[in-house]
């Protein structure tokens, strides 16, 4: 069951890696930077970034470590390619890719100086055996930071979406791998405290930018974890299902563009014993 979820998730981002790096999708850069910060990443650290995608974190975390070295993961091989791509061309030296399930990682235990995940975790099956493996792979006085949805984003076009899939039939939902299942901070604060986890700190961001227009909201359900919601939709509703979407929020768009805002939690963590320098 745990691996079928997987493998489809693994699926959904093959096909969404092409645009996943689009300008409409700029909230996970801005998270990245602010969760880098948060880890508080020292020149000779190592650095795991869980669940890298096309690499947003890895690459910020990279310019922080020029005497460490950051490993990077994912399931998606084709979100993988693309980072590796931009690790060719940009001549980075300090970065390894690997395709790895967070919940199975290969790595050896006391390791790593600090882990990393944007919007990652709640895509697991099992988030306690990912956040249990991260307590191992970290040296004793190592540093988690991860973010998360605080609230299901990008309101109201999120929902009115959800709301064009249920008056036609179609099930949007997914309790599995669904974004708000760390929405409620004490389920990601349970997490961490079983896994021997302390120091556990929340950090909350609104983050607000602006779309041109509802075509390139058509990006953001296509190009991200939405799509596996977009599949879900038969083929021969598809078309006409996201054509009425697209036009309820066509009616949201101003003379700003269209607003996206997503309330983000960032959560900080820290194994007991070592330095943490
Ligand atoms: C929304 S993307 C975030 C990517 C990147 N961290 C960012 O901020 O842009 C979620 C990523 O989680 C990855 N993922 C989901 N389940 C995973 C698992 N079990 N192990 C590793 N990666 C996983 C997906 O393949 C996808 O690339």
């Amino acid at each position: 069951m745990t691996d079928r979820i997987v493998q489809k998730t693994a699926a959904v981002f093959d096909s969404v890696a092409e645009g996943y790096d689009s300008e409409a999708l700029r909230m996970f850069s801005f998270a990245a930077d602010r969760l880098v910060d948060l880890a508080e990443i020292g020149p000779h650290m190592r650095v795991l970034d869980v669940a890298t995608g096309t690499g947003v974190v890895a690459l910020a975390a990279a310019q922080r470590v020029p005497a460490g070295r950051v490993q990077a993961i994912d399931i998606a091989q084709k979100m993988l390619d693309r980072l590796w791509q931009k690790v060719e061309v940009h001549g980075i030296r300090n970065i390894d890719v690997y395709d790895m399930d967070a919940q199975k990682m290969d790595f050896r235990s006391d390791y790593f100086d600090r882990i990393l995940c944007n919007f990652g975790l709640f895509f697991m099956p099992d988030m306690q055996t990912a956040v249990d493996q991260w307590a191992r792979v970290l040296k004793p006085g190592g540093r988690v930071a991860f973010s998360t949805f605080a609230e299901p984003p990008f309101q109201p076009q999120t929902g009115l979406f959800v709301q064009r899939l249920q008056q036609a039939g179609v099930d949007p939902g997914n309790d599995q791998t669904g974004l708000d299942r760390l929405a409620d901070p004490a389920v990601g604060k349970a997490l961490l405290t079983a896994a021997g986890f302390g120091n556990i700190q929340t950090h909350e961001q609104t983050l607000r930018y602006h779309l041109k227009d509802e075509k390139e909201w058509a990006d953001v359900i296509w190009f991200s974890g939405y799509r596996e919601t977009v599949d879900r939709i038969p083929v021969d509703q598809r078309e006409r299902l996201l054509g009425q979407h697209l036009w309820d929020v066509s009616q949201l768009v101003g003379s700003d563009g269209l607003l996206m805002e997503a309330a983000i939690r960032y959560f900080t963590a820290d194994l007991p014993g070592g330095e943490n320098t």
